[in-house]
């Protein structure tokens, strides 16, 4: 992970999304979606030298002019423009982005004699860009998705933007910016009501876009893991949006049910433990074509991992469990032979309670597991294991699924601290 940050030839604090090869696809870019998600992991970690490099390097970037102003989704090493015809604007990079930057500048103001100076002098000021630049954005429909297919309105766009409003008002108000904080909170409500325009009753499903336009050939917009991943853009969900929350239990479920039932790797007969996760079922990428059939992507198995650690905290501290129609499936899956129903109630500090939390646990473990069965013996990383032989695929050396596997294992290290200590 860290040979992509500031590679040879590159502008120090520049994050490769992966080394240019031979073969495509070529990903030696710095994206804003990819760098300010491998950040937040990399300054979770400690790594402060990396991450003021990644400041400075985006302080250039918010001043280049780009054709789709802080929405470019992703520029050259050296901090130029890339003039390539691509999928922009895309609005989640300046969120993700200020997520990264202001977790760190919460990092800098828990020291004994924080750096002052920089916080307010350097992040503050480049937050601020990112998140006033949003508030025009977020309601707009022009912006493409993540997986950079279709324009239209999207969750995980959403999700992450409203987490930088909510975190972002917390850090302005500590500031002493409190004009800006009340600003901040109201862009976190509105787009967090937002987030329920999103749920599909019918389905049982958040979906991960509303009126699309272009995108995939096929693509439903009904499964998308994209959802799920948005929950992790930020290294805690501060209450946000729950992962208790039986919409979000229910949408994991039937996203884990439909690729159980997609990839021929992960039919029982193969015999590998856990299942092979994919953006979307109707997925024609391959990192060489865009018209064949999709595969299971590591960084979506490792971020069902560390949801999975993620809400066993999150049942603790909720202190009880009790079934509804809809988080039934999920957790009867976790644990067939437990037979919980509808109505049912388990208490904290119970043994059905804390044989359910080993469950979610274990289940988390076994995303992690199912990737290391397809790793090559130098343990490198690609965008996509092969749906049908597992061997790795598509980029190689993919800087977000390196970033995506410590963060569920710096999430795994937290979240067994925690429950071991209650
Ligand atoms: C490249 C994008 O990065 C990828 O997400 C997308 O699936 C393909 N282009 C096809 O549009
Ligand atoms: C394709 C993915 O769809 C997109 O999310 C990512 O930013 C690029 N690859 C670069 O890794």
């Amino acid at each position: 992970m860290t040979q992509n940050i500031s590679p040879a030839g590159s502008r120090a604090g520049a994050v490769v999304a992966a080394p240019r090869t031979p073969a495509p696809p070529d990903y030696g870019f710095h994206w804003l979606r990819d760098s300010g998600i491998v950040m937040n992991v990399v300054r979770q970690g400690g790594d402060r030298v990396r991450m003021r490099d990644f400041v400075t390097f985006n302080q250039v970037l918010q001043q280049v002019n780009t054709p789709a102003g802080l929405g470019e989704p992703r520029f050259n090493l050296d901090g130029t423009v890339d003039q390539t015809p691509w999928g922009r604007p895309q609005y989640d990079g300046p969120a993700l982005r200020a997520i990264a930057l202001i977790r760190f500048a919460e990092d800098l103001l828990a020291d004994t004699n924080p750096d002052m100076g920089y916080v307010t002098g350097t992040l503050q000021p480049m937050i601020q860009k990112d998140l006033d630049y949003v508030e025009g954005q977020w309601s707009a429909h022009n912006g493409f998705d993540l997986w950079e297919e279709s324009q239209g309105y999207h969750f995980f766009t959403r999700y992450g933007q409203g987490k930088a409003y909510q975190i972002g008002a917390r850090l302005f108000r500590r500031l002493g910016a409190l004009a800006k904080a009340a600003e901040y909170d109201h862009f976190a409500s509105d787009i967090h009501q937002s987030l329920d325009s999103f749920w599909n009753a019918q389905n049982q499903v958040f979906v991960p876009i509303l009126s699309p336009q272009g995108g995939s050939a096929g693509k439903q917009n009904l499964i998308d893991t994209s959802t799920i991943l948005a929950m992790i853009s930020d290294s805690d969900n501060d209450a946000w949006m729950p992962l208790t929350d039986e919409r979000v239990l229910s949408t994991m479920f039937r996203q884990l049910d439909t690729f159980r039932n997609l990839y021929p790797i992960n039919r029982a007969s193969v015999g590998y433990p856990g299942v092979a996760m994919g953006r979307y079922p109707e997925d024609r990428y391959t990192g060489s074509d865009t018209g064949a059939q999709g595969n299971p992507w590591p960084l979506v198995n490792d971020g069902f991992a560390q949801i999975h650690y993620r809400l066993a905290k999150q049942l603790e501290q909720a202190g009880t469990v009790t079934f509804t129609a809809l988080s039934l499936a999920f957790y009867q899956d976790l644990n067939p032979v437990a037979n919980y129903h509808v109505g049912q109630v388990l208490a904290g500090g119970s043994a059905g309670f804390k044989d359910l939390l080993a469950h979610v646990l274990a289940r988390g473990d076994t995303f992690l597991a199912r990737v290391r069965v397809h790793l090559p013996a130098d343990g490198s990383m690609a965008e996509q294991m092969d749906r049908n032989t597992g061997y790795m695929t598509s980029a190689r050396n993919l800087t977000w699924s390196y970033a995506s596997f410590v963060g569920a294992v710096q999430e795994r290290a937290l979240v067994t601290q925690y429950l071991g200590a209650h």
